[in-house]
């Protein structure tokens, strides 16, 4: 190793330095350890020997248990020195200018018209790239709206505007003005013709420009004036616009704004009305001639459309501003005619994880739970029907010191201000537990709720760590109906803990999973001068930040606090008492509480398109594997699906694999014909551990390719979406065949299963059978024909899916040169060892079909109903089907073709007639 001097080290890059040193220490330590070894080889020699053996075993266990309690002992007196009570904890400081006695003036308004009905929830985004910093902050702000859009570049041709005579979008977002302006002849046209027939406003943000010594300008075409790159202080929303609905005029937000590069607007027009205005600040670098101007300057504008025919607004500045974010959700409210608008009311419930687990020193005495009691009290005149909702563990009960104890039977004392939610009983981490033994020690909480008169019947519950409640653990959730009979739970995990803006809900068992906020208090957060960042930090996410806007987007929040936010400088208090004073201040919002089983009823009302769970693969995510059980394995989730359709040769496919020795398929089912069927219907309901019941633990996880066959995948809508969200690197194996023969393949597979309707029709009366007819009948067509329509699938599969991931077989391929397929197969999957399927199937005559080979004389081929003997088609019924189809076909080859798969023969030869 090279030695270095001192200056070296200096000189150093912090990283080599760093290195340097650990590789130092470790140094060290080997040479203490050694040292430390040599001592103890030599003290049991001289001391301890002559001892007899239960003496020196007594000893050593002695000696290992004051280790033990000097570690615990110093690690208390660490907390309760860094834990430095103040006898006033930090008080909120945030307090509205304006007394809002003025209601008329500022009564949020509902845009709500007849004009409404026509306007698409779409936004177009128009963006100069999708990677800049404002169209994914725009982006950000739709999806936290759970506004649907689409986006993009405005360099390339406009998407089309208009269904059937119907407008796609309600609203259009430009991410800078001087695109727009910009833009070639053809698509301005296009974009403010579409504007004015179908009444569709703009949002237009406008960029300062770069160059030197122009700071004021013209639009072209516009009588409206840019002044550039301003700085500005004391903003403050327009009083008489009728724009707001969230956003609560009256306030001024004091100090000079984020950026220097804001653009206001000058006009001489009546179509003008200014939104937001502000003072100009001075420059960071003032110079010499610099003069202070005082006037008023208009940094959001609205253009009414009495101009050109189109509403607009006009942002001076991109969104960094944090007022920005709700003037932009009122914009796009009032620009839809009200279609895209988010309700007023805000919904909130603030949890205490679990109000008596805290190290000693950080609990709450008696005067912290008065200070709690009067803070809900505060609480309860801003939010109506507020309550802290506790969560207890019952063994942590009294496990502080005396003060904390007398706390926490003050607690109980108040127990009837407050609701309550049971955990564990110690708090455990449910992943890592039995059902039996989760409901052992739930009852046992259960029974310290009914010993201490604790009122329980709120069917709600949380997970410490949201451990089993996603990756969902199934033992949790049957434990807690058993015990709890819960309803609704939350949790920040799903679909992921980040982004926050994308967390969603979804039931499962028939317990609702509510999303959870995150507000910035954690068990470490205890005192405001040590919060992460500083106090700014803290106050930033409440003042318009990170806080502020989880109130401002979601209808519904659940906030999780820690027993230690409560005692210590109270931070929770403070936090909670700060923003809601600030979302009052500022937005028209009406918060509000109901009990937890209500707020879920009232979720899944508002977002019913949740109450579907989509399973991921725990081994996927960091966070997810860390609470997902031990015992279970993503080796028992299979590599490749065969997707179907029904009747193009699954079966043979199917049997064929499971010859390889490396390919292990799923155990049958014994309600869905063998197959597992997961991914469509019911089944998907019981969740990834019932699936990987399904698979065998394979003997070694990377050569091995688990698989199953579900041949009702092919056509189901939910299924391409469903298998990407658990398994998106698996592939894909789907088998053609002319559909005409599908169909009929199809028909006289449920004949011979006796369906009456099949029966009693001709396959000619089943395919052409019109709306008039009996709804069996037409459910019967459905079935023969729909999944024939293979490209509207396959696109719908690679909607999810990369095409690299897909393979295509020739059903008629599959039948005449199965060994060939299977050498395709195997070479698409990478699968090692390479199997000749010569030697695995041959053709047997009797059959008439490739079966497989038992011994030199004898095959076992598939069962009756596979490869059936049934008349051909007939000429008539195949003329219709020709000619049903022929479009669809046409399309399939084309998309084929686009994607790179080769066509199969009897795909060219339909073709080409
Ligand atoms: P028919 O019974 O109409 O002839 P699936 O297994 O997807 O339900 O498909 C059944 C079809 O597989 C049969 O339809 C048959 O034509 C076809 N097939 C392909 N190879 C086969 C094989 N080796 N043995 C039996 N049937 C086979």
């Amino acid at each position: 190793m090279k030695n270095y001097s001192n200056t070296d080290k200096v000189l150093l890059k912090p990283v080599i330095r760093n290195r340097l040193e650990t590789s130092e220490t470790k140094m060290l330590c080997r040479r203490n350890v050694e040292r430390l070894k040599m001592i103890f080889h030599r003290w049991p020699s001289y001391s301890l020997r002559p001892w007899p053996r239960s003496i020196r075993k007594l000893l050593s266990i002695g000696l290992f248990v004051v280790v033990i309690v000097v570690i615990i002992l110093s690690y208390q007196l660490k907390i309760m020195g860094s834990s430095h009570r103040k006898v006033n904890p930090p008080q909120p400081a945030i307090s509205c200018r304006f007394d809002h006695s003025h209601k008329s003036l500022v009564k949020p308004k509902n845009y709500n018209s007849r004009d409404s009905k026509h306007v698409s929830k779409r936004v177009l985004v128009l963006v100069e790239s999708p990677y800049t910093a404002l169209a994914k902050h725009i982006i950000t702000i739709l999806e936290a709206a759970r506004i649907e859009y689409k986006i993009e570049n405005t360099g390339r041709n406009l998407p089309t505007l208009t269904h059937f005579d119907k407008s796609k979008f309600g609203v259009i977002i430009l991410e800078n003005l001087e695109a727009y302006v910009n833009m070639d002849n053809w698509n301005r046209q296009l974009l403010d013709k579409y504007c004015r027939d179908y009444k569709v406003g703009m949002v237009l943000f406008v960029h300062s420009v770069d160059e030197y010594g122009i700071d004021r300008e013209k639009v072209p075409g516009f009588p409206l004036i840019l002044r550039y790159n301003m700085a500005l202080k004391d903003y403050t929303l327009n009083l008489f616009s009728d724009m707001w609905r969230i956003t609560r005029p009256g306030e001024i937000w004091e100090g000079t704004l984020p950026q220097d590069d804001w653009t206001v607007f000058e006009f001489n027009h009546s179509t003008y009305e200014p939104l937001a205005y502000a003072k100009a600040a001075p420059p960071p670098f003032l110079d010499a001639g610099y003069e202070v101007d005082n006037r008023t300057l208009v940094s959001v504008l609205q253009d009414r459309g009495t101009f050109d025919g189109i509403q607009k607004v006009f942002f001076g500045n991109g969104l960094k501003f944090w007022l920005h974010i709700p003037v932009l959700l009122d914009v796009l409210s009032y620009l839809s005619h009200g279609k895209l608008s988010l309700p007023l009311e805000r919904y909130i419930q603030i949890d205490v994880d679990d109000i008596f687990v805290g190290i000693t020193g950080t609990r709450m005495t008696p005067v912290d739970v008065e200070a709690m009691v009067q803070a809900q009290e505060r609480l309860q005149r801003q939010v109506q029907g507020f309550k802290f909702n506790l969560g207890f563990s019952g063994w942590f009960y009294e496990h502080g010191n005396s003060l904390e104890n007398e706390g926490d039977r003050k607690i109980l004392e108040q127990r009837h201000k407050f609701w309550w939610f049971g955990h564990m009983w110690r708090h455990e981490q449910a992943h890592k537990f039995t059902q039996d033994h989760l409901e052992r020690s739930m009852l046992l909480n259960y029974q310290f709720a009914k010993d201490h008169d604790i009122p329980i019947y709120q069917q709600y519950a949380v997970a410490p760590h949201h451990s089993g409640v996603y990756p969902v653990h199934e033992p949790l959730y049957q434990s807690w109906k058993n015990v709890w009979d819960i309803r609704v739970t939350s949790t920040e995990e799903y679909p992921r803990l980040y982004p926050a803006w994308r967390r969603r809900g979804f039931i499962h068992k028939g317990i609702m999973v509510l999303p959870r906020q995150t507000c910035g208090l954690f068990t470490h957060t205890l005192f405001l001068d040590k919060y992460p960042g500083g106090r700014q930090h803290l106050d930033d996410s409440i003042q318009g930040g990170e806080l502020f806007q989880t109130f401002l987007f979601n209808p519904i929040n659940i906030y999780m606090t820690h027993l230690g936010n409560y005692a210590n400088d109270r931070l929770a208090l403070y936090t909670f008492e700060s923003v809601i004073k600030f979302v009052q201040c500022w937005t028209n919002l009406q918060l509000k509480q109901v009990p937890p089983l209500e707020l879920g009823i009232k979720y899944f009302e508002m977002f019913p398109e949740e109450r579907d769970p989509l399973w991921q693969n725990p081994c996927l995510y960091k966070r997810h594997l860390a609470i997902w059980s031990t015992n279970k394995s993503c080796d028992r989730l299979p590599k490749f699906l065969v997707i179907g359709p029904q009747k193009t040769g699954t079966t043979a496919l199917y049997t064929f694999l499971s010859l390889h020795p490396a390919i292990l398929s799923n155990y049958n089912s014994p309600d869905t014909f063998e197959e597992v069927q997961f991914f469509n219907g019911n089944n998907y309901y019981k969740g990834i551990d019932w699936y990987m019941e399904f698979f065998p633990i394979p003997p070694n996880a990377t050569s091995d390719f688990l698989f199953e066959k579900s041949a009702t995948y092919f056509d189901n809508e939910l299924v391409p979406m469903r298998a990407h969200g658990l398994i998106p690197k698996a592939k894909l194996i789907c088998i053609l065949i002319h559909p005409a023969k599908r169909a009929y393949s199809w028909y006289q597979h449920i004949r011979s299963h006796n369906d009456p309707t099949a029966l009693n029709y001709t396959f000619l009366e089943v395919v052409t059978a019109d709306d008039s007819a009996p709804r069996k009948l037409k459910d019967l067509k459905n079935r023969c024909l729909l999944p024939g329509i293979y490209v509207q699938h396959l696109s719908r599969w690679l909607d999810y899916f990369p095409a690299r991931q897909l393979f295509i077989i020739d059903g008629e391929w599959l039948k005449s040169h199965p060994v060939a397929v299977m050498h395709n197969v195997q070479r698409f999957l990478h699968i090692e060892p390479h199997y000749n399927y010569s030697q695995l199937i041959r053709f047997d005559p009797k059959k008439g079909f490739y079966c497989q080979i038992l011994s030199e004389d004898k095959n076992k081929c598939l069962g009756r109903g596979k490869g059936r003997l049934y008349p051909n088609m007939n000429k008539e019924v195949t003329d219709y089907l020709r000619q049903y189809y022929r479009k669809h076909n046409v399309a399939l080859s084309k998309f084929l073709k686009k994607n790179q798969y080769r066509i199969p023969d009897w795909l060219e030869e339909e073709l080409s007639h």
